[in-house]
């Protein structure tokens, strides 16, 4: 039901980058921008026009990137511009149709030409005046569309902005109903029947929606989206991130939505693939939690302060009684393997199967309800907290509870 790019023109293009130019030393003087919304735009002109040192002006020193393949930090975004500057890489021309913000965040769409057109949306998250983190999207536009409209036309107006919050939860929770938990049927609850729709595969309203998705089917081409990154809105327009699988490759999704008297009435998106290999370690939407939560030393740190607790708590003791110093000292490492390598860091774990090494115990879900709460208080005192800490509970419970607790493990 997507449109789809096989990759973003960025990923041929940026595979080489040398060390910083001469020329790009700071002293360019940025002009007086009031909004972010306007920054953010000022960012992406300066990209397109080859000057680095604009661009360079609006962002943090430790400006994180997400972009595939442009590096990380404003070094990053300099080598970047001057390429763009130096005719290595094309420029590319970039028509801002919509904006909107959403806190911290500006949202942009575009209408891109680099060098056939493209649709794209772009975020930058703002810290103290200055654009601290990027991320973008971007995919091929055909031609023609089935449904007649461009990826990009249509309002640009941002109304309603007293139901940023009602519409961001509609959306998310049309997300999460009928493309993760795949109820297609309850798309009528979400969807205006005459939905209008930009997608350039599918046609306008919901049986069109519905059409779309069974001649994918029907040629084999799933769409798993697995979990929503983030949703950003701003009265009437809400777009949702999030990240699954399209035809079976790792695939972010883009989806904006304009929301009217409490239903959707139009559709827009763009679907990139993730590329496994990025010119940097900060991920398409976020980077690893093992990065995220401090390294290999951090996760050591906190198995050392979390387990040995666990070993002698009363309702636990008895599953490490009669076990020697050695034997503890192997599964300690072992330990640690298996979350550095869960958490996408570079591990390899060379244990046996969790499952066979759990199973027999009898660990009830008693027991796993005190282990968790032993090892939610240790994340506290290791100052592991929010987005982290709720990640990292979350691998314990999705990944490792059923592999632990007998009643849960499949026979
Ligand atoms: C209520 C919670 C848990 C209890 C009571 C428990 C108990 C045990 C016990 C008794 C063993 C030794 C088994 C044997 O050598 O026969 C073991 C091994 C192990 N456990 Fe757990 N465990 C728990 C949760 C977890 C979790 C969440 C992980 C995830 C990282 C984990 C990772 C391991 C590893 C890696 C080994 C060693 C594997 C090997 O020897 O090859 N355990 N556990």
């Amino acid at each position: 039901m997507k449109s789809f790019t096989t990759y973003s023109l960025l990923a041929l293009l940026f595979i080489s980058f040398e060390s910083e130019s001469a020329d790009s030393r700071n002293d360019f003087k940025p002009r007086k921008m009031k909004t972010n919304k306007e920054k953010a735009i000022a960012i992406n002109k300066a990209v397109q026009s080859g000057d680095a040192e604009s661009a360079a002006a609006l962002v943090t020193e430790n400006y994180i990137q997400h972009t595939p393949n442009v590096p990380d930090g404003k070094g990053g975004l300099r080598i970047l511009v001057t390429k763009i500057k130096n005719k290595e890489i094309p420029a590319p021309k970039i028509n801002n149709v919509r904006v909107f913000e959403d806190g911290e965040f500006v949202i942009l769409h575009h209408d891109v030409n680099w060098p056939n057109r493209k649709a794209m949306f772009e975020i930058y998250r703002f810290e103290n005046g200055l654009a601290a983190e990027h991320w973008s999207g971007i995919a091929d536009h055909p031609e023609t569309t089935v449904n007649g409209h461009s990826m990009v036309d249509g309002p640009t107006e941002v109304a309603d902005k007293n139901l940023t919050q009602k519409n961001k939860e509609f959306a998310a929770s049309c997300m999460q109903t009928v493309l993760i938990n795949s109820q297609f049927d309850k798309l009528s609850e979400f969807y205006h029947p005459d939905i209008i729709q930009h997608n350039p595969f599918i046609d306008n309203t919901v049986p069109g929606l519905l059409k779309g998705v069974e001649e994918l089917q029907k040629k084999g081409i799933s769409i798993e989206i697995k979990k929503i990154f983030k949703v950003f809105g701003e009265g009437n327009f809400t777009l949702v991130c999030s990240e699954g699988k399209f035809a079976g490759k790792h695939t972010a999704f883009f989806d904006l939505f304009r929301i009217e008297d409490g239903v959707i009435v139009e559709h827009w998106d763009v679907l990139q693939e993730m590329p496994e290999k990025m010119a940097h370690e900060n991920g398409f939407f976020k980077a690893s939690l093992y990065k995220r939560i401090g390294g290999y030393d951090a996760i050591a740190g906190f198995v050392d302060l979390a387990f040995p607790r666990v070993s002698v708590h009363p309702q636990l003791q008895k599953y490490f009684i009669g076990h020697a110093d050695n034997s503890k000292y192997r599964q300690r490492q072992l330990i640690i393997d298996k979350l550095v390598s869960t958490l996408e860091g570079p591990t390899i774990y060379l244990g046996r199967p969790l499952d066979a090494v759990h199973k027999g115990l009898n660990i009830t879900a008693e027991e796993w309800n005190v282990f968790m709460q032993i090892l939610t208080h240790a994340m506290d005192e290791r100052g592991i907290a929010g987005d982290v800490k709720q990640d990292f509970v979350e691998t314990f419970q999705n990944v490792f509870r059923s592999v632990t607790v007998e009643s849960e493990m499949s026979k």
